[in-house]
């Protein structure tokens, strides 16, 4: 949700400022703009993407230092004028900002009082008017800035210039993220360390209430009331080339035939053949510890929630422990009672969801239990949790979640056979889901290699204006995972449902014009869903079966066979053909598959 980028050092600003907005273009992509200083503010703003805004910057835009922004809007529609930066009447203040002023109506009525004129609708530019006021009764641009915050309610991540103070930037944090870089004699700061990666592995995060002042040759952290804070610098173990496509068309269908790669990435290490067990230090759980829980909560936005939902499954199944899943965005606002003898699970592949970031210092704040499942290494999610397990997927830049979605179905179940191993799970049942573990990579390269006929199905059907996706028991969140990746990158209708549930109403949908996506594996409910797909059929329903099999009856148009692996394993697998099929279909009907319409990746926003 918006990404923000500033550098101060000896070189060009613009440049760096424009190549690390590009890196962080996930994060939103309706307007785009930057702010660089060298006597007086420099700014380029435009409705549209970094390229857009590159067109918009001439060659003689110079400065060394310098502030940046990609914008997913919340106040104010995408355009020029609502583009960041914003600045003050005066033109002396430049600031970007992620996040949202809550009491921005508020502070805007009490400005316009005073006859300050706005430039846009959005909330930021209330900072920069607020910021320009004080500035001058202080003697820092950050005691300013300090003061300014002091009357905002909601979220940021901010950076500030001051053209009167053109050696320095000022960046706070409260609920957005902020990452510090330190290069030689000069500093970067982004929302994101995919912006900074090209030039320092040096980094530094800001926790929230924390302000920092950026200059060539250092920089200085500061705790909301002022005092200094000390900070170490950590080396961040990711390099420029993961955020490239490496020679895919789209950074979805890379990150589609990396899981073979990423799913053993967050295997290594962790199974133990001996024990037929699952090492996972990270939980800082000992086994009376594992031992006294007595449920499992899973929250989870979006496909993180659907992938808890396998986890649930997962858990109650092999470890016996009732379970469930429950998007954190609900979870949050229902004042939840929380239950001593409950483990809660937080999972996020950005680790920087505002909504599951929420429900994690809500728990804590009750003293719940909370570990986390989370992709980003050092992320405000992770940071915040007692213990958890990393995904090791590297890097995610498409904002359709694929192979954070596998690993975190491959972490619950590490998860699912640790917790059942020390209470009922045999050593033959801890085997078998061993063995099976060591399996899916494999697998999934066997399913990766029918991308071909995948397409083929994708563009047979992407002509239709709405699917219906069933799935019953562990096929259901396999189900709702296939219906949201296809509309989300697709812009295709499409609906999840029970396969259980569908003669209690949805089956009125089903005709000759709503073909219907069936998961299907080989498991104690495969007659069941037989069942279902003849109920279909009979309706005129056309149907496209992922399953392990081939139905003897022609119960299905189109089956998409994957490899077999244990029943309670199995969803992982099924989910991959639907990746694929929502890719190609997105691919045939030319959208913008990185960058579908209207969403951004990390949404630091409630
Ligand atoms: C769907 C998708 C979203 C995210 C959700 C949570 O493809 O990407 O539904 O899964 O916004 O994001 P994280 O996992 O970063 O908390």
């Amino acid at each position: 949700m918006c990404g923000i980028v500033a550098y101060v050092g000896p070189k060009d600003a613009a440049p760096i400022l424009l190549e690390g907005l590009q890196r962080l273009e996930y994060r939103g992509y309706d307007s785009a703009g930057v702010v660089v200083s060298s006597k007086g503010l420099k700014v380029r703003k435009v409705k549209g993407r970094v390229a857009d805004l590159a067109k918009a910057v001439p060659a003689r835009f110079k400065g060394t230092l310098g502030i940046g922004h990609t914008r997913w809007a919340t106040h104010g529609v995408p355009s020029d004028e609502n583009a960041h930066p914003h600045l003050s009447a005066d033109e002396r203040i430049a600031v970007v900002h992620n996040g949202i002023i809550e009491n921005a109506t508020e502070l805007r009525a009490k400005l316009e009082a005073d006859g300050v004129v706005f430039k846009s609708e959005t909330d930021t530019e209330t900072l920069a008017h607020m910021i320009a006021r004080t500035v001058e009764e202080t003697s820092s641009l950050e005691e300013a800035v300090r003061k300014a915050l002091k009357s905002v309610v909601g979220t940021y991540g901010i950076a500030v210039i001051d053209a009167e103070r053109p050696g320095e930037v000022v960046v706070a944090r409260n609920g957005s993220p902020i990452v510090l870089g330190i290069g030689e004699k000069e500093m970067f700061a982004a929302s994101d360390v995919a912006a900074l990666v090209r030039y320092t592995r040096q980094v530094v995060h800001l926790e929230d209430g924390e302000l920092a002042v950026l200059k060539a040759d250092g920089f200085h952290t500061f705790a909301s009331g002022g005092l200094e804070t000390a900070k170490e610098p950590l080396t961040v173990d990711v390099e420029a080339g993961h955020y490239d496509t490496g020679g895919y068309e789209h950074y979805l269908l890379k990150e589609i035939s990396e899981q073979p790669e990423t799913v053993a990435r967050t295997l290594r290490g962790r199974l133990d053949d001996r024990f037929h067990i699952a090492h996972l230090g990270g939980l800082n759980m000992d086994a009376r510890a594992t031992r006294s829980f007595r449920r499992v909560k899973i929250i989870g936005c979006g496909s993180a929630y659907y992938s808890g939902q396998i986890g649930a499954q997962l858990i109650e199944e092999l470890a016996r422990i009732p379970a469930d899943a429950e998007p954190a965005s609900e979870f949050r606002y229902r004042n939840p009672v929380v239950d001593p003898d409950t483990l809660y699970v937080a999972i996020s592949q950005s680790g920087e969801t505002y909504d599951t970031l929420a429900a994690v210092q809500e728990l804590k704040r009750k003293g719940g239990r909370v570990i986390g499942i989370v992709n980003a290494v050092g992320s405000a999610i992770a940071r915040e949790v007692d213990g958890g397990i990393y995904l090791h997927a590297g890097p995610e830049v498409s904002v359709a979640s694929t192979k954070a979605f596998t690993s975190t179905a491959v972490a619950f179940a590490l998860l699912a056979l640790h917790f059942g191993r020390v209470h009922d799970l045999s050593p033959a049942d801890g085997r078998r889901i061993v063995d099976g573990l060591a399996k899916l990579p494999d697998q999934i390269e066997e399913i990766l290699k029918q991308g071909d006929r995948i397409r083929e199905l994708a563009r047979k059907y992407a002509t239709h204006p709405s699917l219906m996706f069933v799935g019953r028991v562990r096929g259901y969140p396999v189900a709702r995972e296939g219906a949201q990746k296809l509309k989300e990158i697709s812009y295709i209708h499409a609906e999840a449902y029970p396969a259980s549930e569908l003669k209690h109403g949805p089956l009125a949908l089903i005709g000759p014009e709503m073909p219907t996506v069936a998961v299907v594996p080989d498991d104690e409910l495969l007659d069941k869903n037989l069942t279902t797909l003849g109920e279909i059929r009979t309706r005129g329903g056309n149907v496209l079966m992922i399953g392990h099999r081939e139905p003897e009856a022609k119960l299905a148009d189109d089956v998409i066979v994957v490899p077999k692996n244990e029943i309670e394993l199995d969803p992982i697998l099924l989910t991959i053909p639907l990746q694929l099929l929502a890719y190609h279909a997105a691919v045939a009907l030319e959208r913008d598959v990185d960058k579908p319409r209207n969403l951004a990746k990390s949404v630091t926003v409630e």
